[in-house]
């Protein structure tokens, strides 16, 4: 099929990839010519597992082009919206103005029986409000949610766990289902649920379950913080609670909280979507799951002080990690830089290393000084807190070696991913997140 896909960041570029992976012809369109001109020649413009590999492929098959003309979107059955919502400057509201300016721009090229697929996470209504300007086209619109992770999102979009659209009601809503249906025959094919719902739902469905995730992860922040008072470990606890298949053990990963593009966006918008609808009520507890999240990364930096005697001025402390989750390079929202960033406020040299996001890091916080060499970074450190779980911390820094870096032997593990007997068996003196 003859597919466009209009934003090419990190939702859309993954997607116009992975579709021409599945055999569809596709072209991606974007208003960034840098971003264009890197993914034309099958550079992924951000750190993403995978992604490189099937850029190329497609590139080299003639399935996938890109481009800044949006007149090329002609002649497409399906054109999936996947531009960014960000959070409005000084509000907690979804910004729509580049899905707004995404949809005008195509409008011009759509025909008779095209079907505009929106795919960015929007306040629920919003498919409503854009189905009307697109009904003068005789396009259809539909409401097909993304639930890509990062560090895993060609996997995520190839095989999906499940696929949702939200299609207008009678024979239009049902043909554009069937069409979505083939735009993803292999998951279809092998059974992936693919539930048709009405466009409200398909909104919400997308912003509930980033709302239960980040829920999740603040319960058992708060779990931490009754640890703390009481000397329990969360960890254990979250074994325990996990083994109950009613509750299981992922996201119960105690530590400096959730971050990145999503999560946090995402719960603010919806509160201020539900607000708006006179339900604020109904979702009041995402300001206690957000303020929860924002507390761990207090915790996080009076550990550190508490390790260093009361004080961190003028000590040289190592942070391991500044992406907001591993396999990715992405800092948006990074509670791990937040750590850093608010060490360096009390007077701290900060040094940090992490595999993949220096480069970004450094663009939005140059006051810090960043090493690349895992080792190099360590070397001298009074404390090292690790706040991002990548393997090159977790699995691969044995604490033996790193005693041989390092000045002082305080280790505060933010993401509760350290051997705490080890570390403490080589002489280190371990802090965790919520444990004794
Ligand atoms: C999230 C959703 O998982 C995905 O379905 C949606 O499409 C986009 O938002 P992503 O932002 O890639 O994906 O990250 P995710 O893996 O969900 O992690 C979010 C944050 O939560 C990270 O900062 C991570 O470190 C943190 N986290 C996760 C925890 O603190 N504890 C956990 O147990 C799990």
């Amino acid at each position: 099929m003859h597919l466009s896909v209009i934003g090419c960041g990190y939702l859309g570029a993954v997607h116009a990839a992975a579709m021409a992976s599945i055999g569809h012809d596709v072209v991606g369109i974007d208003v960034d010519e840098r971003k264009i001109a890197s993914l034309s020649k099958g550079e992924a413009p951000f750190f993403e597992p995978g992604l490189p590999e099937i850029l190329s492929e497609g590139i080299a098959s003639g399935r996938l082009r890109f481009t800044t003309d949006m007149a090329e979107a002609a002649g497409a059955q399906v054109h999936f919206v996947g531009v960014g919502t960000p959070q409005v400057k000084g509000g907690y509201a979804a910004d729509l103005t580049y899905v707004d300016a995404a949809i005008d721009a195509l409008l011009p090229y759509l025909a008779e029986g095209d079907i505009v697929a929106g795919k960015s996470t929007v306040p629920v209504g919003t498919a409503a409000t854009l189905a009307e300007r697109v009904a003068p086209t005789g396009a259809t619109l539909v409401w097909n949610p993304e639930f890509l992770r990062e560090g895993w999102a060609v996997q995520d979009t190839i095989d999906p766990d499940r696929l949702v659209a939200g299609v207008p009601a009678g024979p239009a809503g049902e043909r554009a289902a069937e069409i979505l249906r083939k735009v993803y025959h292999p998951s279809v094919g092998k059974g992936t649920p693919f539930l048709v719902t009405d466009y409200a739902t398909a909104e919400l469905v997308k912003v509930s379950a980033n709302a239960f995730l980040a829920t999740k992860i603040s319960f058992i922040n708060a779990m931490a913080e009754i640890a703390e008072v009481t000397g329990a470990d969360v960890t254990q606890l979250a074994d325990a609670i996990g083994y109950d298949d009613r509750i299981g053990r992922k996201f119960l990963g105690a530590g400096i909280g959730f971050g990145g593009g999503c999560l946090p966006k995402d719960i603010r918008a919806f509160s201020a979507r539900a607000e708006e609808l006179g339900r604020g009520e109904s979702v009041a507890f995402l300001r206690e799951i957000d303020e929860i999240n924002m507390r761990r990364r207090d915790r996080a930096v009076d550990l550190v002080v508490e390790g260093l005697s009361g004080s961190v001025f003028k000590k040289n402390i190592t942070v391991l990690g500044a992406a907001f989750k591993p396999h990715s390079d992405d800092i948006r929202d990074s509670p791990a830089l937040d750590v850093a960033v608010r060490l360096h406020g009390l007077g701290a040299w900060v040094t940090i290393t992490d595999p993949a996001a220096i480069e970004n890091a450094r663009r939005i916080h140059p006051q810090l000084n960043y090493v690349d060499d895992r080792d190099e970074a360590l070397r001298g450190a009074d404390a090292v807190i690790v706040v991002t779980e990548w393997d090159e911390y977790r699995r691969q820094l044995s604490p033996e070696h790193a005693a041989t870096l390092t000045q002082g032997r305080i280790v505060i593990d933010g993401r509760n991913c350290l051997d705490a007997a080890a570390w403490r068996e080589a002489g280190w003196t371990y802090y965790g997140m919520g444990r004794p």
